[in-house]
């Protein structure tokens, strides 16, 4: 896997503190001058909220100090397999290799990648490699002729055979004084890179996800309406996340100023009325449905067929509720369906969202938290907290609605039925 050309895109769509937030990565640190850059990564990784465990063979420790890695990551760095105070279990290597979801091995030698790709297990990094069941991406960083050697070639593509990803390295002025390839990139693009390789392109491929968004409107005679400030920008915006990551998408949308989205199915209602029946329709097809839409919870008893005249000081409108859409969908919901309600709430909004999970037969809602500037209505930007039935909280800090589109899909993604 080369995964260069990828990592800028991705790096622009998806905030690093929402893709790295809780994972759980292992460093490998090898013997390079380029160890020192190995600092400023931990740094950024722990400030993304990432959980980093430091690997260090013997040699990298002549480069830059365990203390200082140690501090930074704040856990024990480990070396060698054996320790000499370790007096509990030997077995280390296999739950690190089994827990995590990367290894990144960066600055990586030649030796590394020698023995990685034979199968060597002389230290705790080597033997961690050989254990692990997580993606593992090694970032070599030597000297241009030690690069280009055959033997290094060879081995770089031994490691691409079992999968590992390689960031290659960049052309430059080396330590040894000579200009070429052979550079370890710097610290921002290695974590660019690594956030490339924990996100699964098409997650949502094989699924189909029915959404509403935008507000409806009830009409109280031909030319007036009963509606909100909704503008269907967040639905919209998972309407095309949802795309770009490979499912397929029916959109019930009510009245927006939005471009229609492509290669999105789309239908356009009014009414709670008939974004109620479009979703009943459409439900039995779909693997997942996402309620956005901003539905009015009441319309007109009766609408009146003209114009109503301006006659007395005051003008009472009879009112009834509109259908609980996502209700009715909660309702019909298959177990192999997954159903997600969004939540505006003004005060009390975890326990009121926790009730909706319950009453509307939800398997997560997303809350909007409108006491945050940047969050809510007609804002490019949102911050949320999305609720899990099973009692699990998932913070997504403020960040454009595209990013936050994306970290809901991401966040859904491992609990959607296998297609
Ligand atoms: O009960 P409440 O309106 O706060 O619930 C919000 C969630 O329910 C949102 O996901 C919204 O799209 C959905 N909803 C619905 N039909 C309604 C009212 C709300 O689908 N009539």
């Amino acid at each position: 896997m080369r995964i260069a050309s990828l990592m800028g895109r991705f790096f622009c769509a998806c905030p690093l503190k929402i893709m790295l937030q809780d994972k759980f990565i292992l460093l490998g640190i090898t013997g390079s001058i380029a160890a020192y850059k190995a600092a400023e990564l931990v740094r950024l990784l722990k400030k993304a909220d990432a959980k980093v465990q430091v690997l260090m063979t013997p040699d990298a420790e002549r480069f830059i100090p365990a203390l200082t890695l140690g501090t930074l990551s704040e856990s024990e760095v480990y070396s060698t397999v054996f320790s000499e105070h370790e007096t509990g279990s030997w077995t280390k290597h296999i739950a690190l290799g089994i827990s995590a979801d990367l290894l990144v091995i960066a600055p990586a030698t030649a030796q590394t990648i020698a023995k990685l790709a034979h199968g060597f297990c002389d230290s705790m990094l080597t033997a961690t490699a050989l254990a692990a069941r997580c993606p593992v991406m090694v970032c070599p960083a030597m000297d241009h002729d030690m690069y280009e050697h055959p033997a290094t070639q060879n081995n770089l593509s031994i490691l691409r055979s079992y999968g590992y990803a390689v960031l290659e390295p960049e052309h430059g002025e080396l330590a040894s004084g000579l200009i070429g390839k052979g550079r370890l990139p710097e610290p921002a693009q290695v974590v660019a890179a690594i956030t490339s390789v924990l996100t699964p392109k098409q997650p949502l491929l094989g699924q189909h996800l029915l959404l509403t968004a935008g507000p409806t409107r009830e009409a109280i005679d031909p030319v007036r309406y009963i509606s909100n400030h909704s503008t269907g920008t967040m639905g919209y915006a998972i309407a095309e996340t949802a795309r770009e990551m490979g499912a397929k998408v029916t959109l019930v949308t009510g009245p927006v100023s939005l471009p229609k989205p492509n290669g999105i199915e789309v239908i356009e209602i009014t009414s709670a009325a008939e974004m109620n029946q479009a979703v009943q329709e459409k439900l039995p097809e779909a693997t997942f449905m996402v309620a956005a839409a901003a539905v009015a919870d009441y319309a007109p008893a009766v609408v009146a067929s003209q114009k109503l005249k301006k006659k007395e000081e005051e003008l009472t409108v009879a009112l009834q509720k509109t259908p609980d859409i996502l209700y009715n969908a909660g309702l019909k919901k298959r177990p192999d369906q997954m159903l997600v309600g969004f939540a505006l709430e003004t005060h009390d909004a975890e326990a009121h969202a926790q009730g909706k999970i319950a009453r509307k037969n939800l398997d997560f809602i997303v809350l909007n938290d409108l006491t945050v500037p940047g969050a809510g209505f007609g804002t490019a930007t949102n911050q949320v907290v999305i609720l899990g039935k099973d009692g699990s909280r998932h913070e997504l800090p403020l960040a454009s609605k595209k990013e936050i589109a994306a970290g809901i899909l991401h966040h859904l993604a491992p609990f959607l039925p296998k297609p």
